[in-house]
């Protein structure tokens, strides 16, 4: 064991699990592509967890955050003005699409989720909500109570009063070989059956994930969330999108993940990429929805000057590259060339995925059953040839990729090839033994 693995063990959390037999610290990065303490080089297909949106040692993004260590001012505080705030919400409102929009900063994905919550429990005078089965909103209270997954939950306290809907989950037995339509409809259904049976008064809210994250990067057919939404919007109930993973075109058909069904949300909750790696979340939400509060609030480290700046700088380069075009190219590549691969590979239980967010499940050939063991074989294999990937899912047998926004043609060529060729040499094995 590495001097500094073993001091991890005895003063870090055990649940803070780290990825690989020989876990890496990473000591530097160029472009999309990381160097480990040994020297080794990665081409970066998880982005530190889709945050390293457009990848390392960004000039742009570096000068922006000299220019304002230049000033002398890390901190100042929200009861003066902040620039980089004003400036970074204007451009949000106007690409979230919501109506007179306005935006809260926090420092996290699940501070962004608890304001979300709030201002819609406090708007709706309810704290009923609806969630995602297979969800991942954060790790606060509020936000593992509308979570739905057993691995990332401890206990069921909770502040609010939650029920889960399928949506995400056509995997299940009872949904298995539904059409698209088909599948909607089911959900529907289901969603008005949660209304009719589990629910008493008005409900405050609806929060989902457009592509689950650590649910696997699972996702409704397209449509799913504007069928819903008509059932939401005949009672009043809010829609909140948790945009923290599929925001700022990863999803290249998109800006936001949820305009892929054609739905504007009532908010929607962003975090991790927007800052390039600097702390920064937020919620965008209708005007009168921000504004409904009547006690006042902050946070202190919520949009301080040096995350806007990077921020600013990260959003003005994803605009003016015109990075969703390039998702949507070079994630298409990746994509399509797995899905080439995988009817040769009966350990690929399914590949999916949209632009730059893309997962293969692996299972047991034998029995079709999920196998987390093949996934932290494929971790080893890849990890060997020089790339990272992700893994989650229910079942943790889901291998997740999503690599910085910047990619280029021939690095999504180079990791195709490598995820293919680790994707080969776990199913000979499996074939062999
Ligand atoms: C969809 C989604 N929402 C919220 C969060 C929580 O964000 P954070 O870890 O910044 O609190 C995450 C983190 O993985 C996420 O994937």
């Amino acid at each position: 064991m590495s001097d500094l693995l073993a001091r991890h063990r005895a003063v870090m959390p055990n649940w803070l699990s780290l990825y690989y037999n020989e876990p890496i610290e990473i000591v530097g990065g160029k472009g999309n592509r990381v160097v480990d303490a040994s020297g080794k080089s990665y081409l970066d297909f998880f982005a530190g967890i889709l945050t390293n949106m457009i990848g390392y040692d960004v000039a742009e993004v570096r000068e922006a955050v000299e220019r304002q260590l230049a000033t002398g001012v890390v901190h100042t505080s929200t009861v003066y003005l902040l620039r980089g705030q004003v400036e970074l919400a204007e451009k949000i409102a106007r690409l979230s699409g919501i109506e007179d929009a306005k935006v809260f900063f926090t420092n996290s994905g699940t501070e962004a989720n608890e304001t979300a919550l709030l201002l819609a429990t406090y708007a709706r005078k309810s704290d009923q909500v609806l969630a995602m089965r297979q969800s991942y909103h954060g790790r606060s209270f509020g936000a593992v109570s509308v979570t739905s997954n057993r691995s990332w939950k401890n206990n069921s306290l909770s502040p609010l009063n939650v029920h889960f809907l399928h949506g995400a989950d056509r995997h299940l037995a009872q949904f298995r070989g539904m059409s698209d339509a088909d599948y909607i409809a089911a959900c529907v259904e289901d969603l008005r059956h949660v209304l009719a049976t589990s629910v008493g008064g008005d409900v405050a809210a609806l929060i989902a994930e457009p592509i689950q994250g650590v649910g696997g990067f699972t996702m409704a057919p397209d449509g799913l969330f504007a069928a819903y939404k008509e059932v939401l919007d005949a009672e009043g109930i809010l829609f909140i999108s948790d945009e923290v993973q599929t925001g700022w075109g990863r999803t290249g058909s998109a800006f936001f993940g949820i305009a892929n069904h054609g739905v504007t949300p009532d908010m929607m909750t962003f975090a991790k990429g927007l800052g390039n790696g600097f702390a920064v979340g937020g919620v965008v939400a209708r005007g009168d929805l921000m504004d409904g509060l009547h006690a006042v609030g902050l946070a202190t480290f919520g949009g301080n000057p040096i995350s806007m700046a990077a921020a600013n700088a990260t959003l003005d380069y994803v605009l003016d590259h015109d990075l969703q075009a390039n998702a949507a190219r070079t994630g298409a590549l990746i994509i399509d060339g797995l899905r080439e691969a995988a009817p040769r590979l009966p350990v690929v239980g399914d590949v999916r995925g949209k632009g730059l967010m893309f997962a293969v499940e692996l299972v047991d050939p034998a029995t079709g059953a999920p196998s987390p063991a093949l996934a932290a074989r494929f971790m080893e294999e890849t990890k060997k040839a020089g790339l990272l990937a992700g893994k989650g899912g229910l079942h943790g047998n889901v291998l997740r990729m999503a690599p910085p926004l910047t990619l280029t043609l021939d690095e999504a060529a180079e990791g195709l090839g490598i995820i293919v060729n680790a994707l080969e040499v776990v199913n000979a094995e499996v074939v062999s033994s």
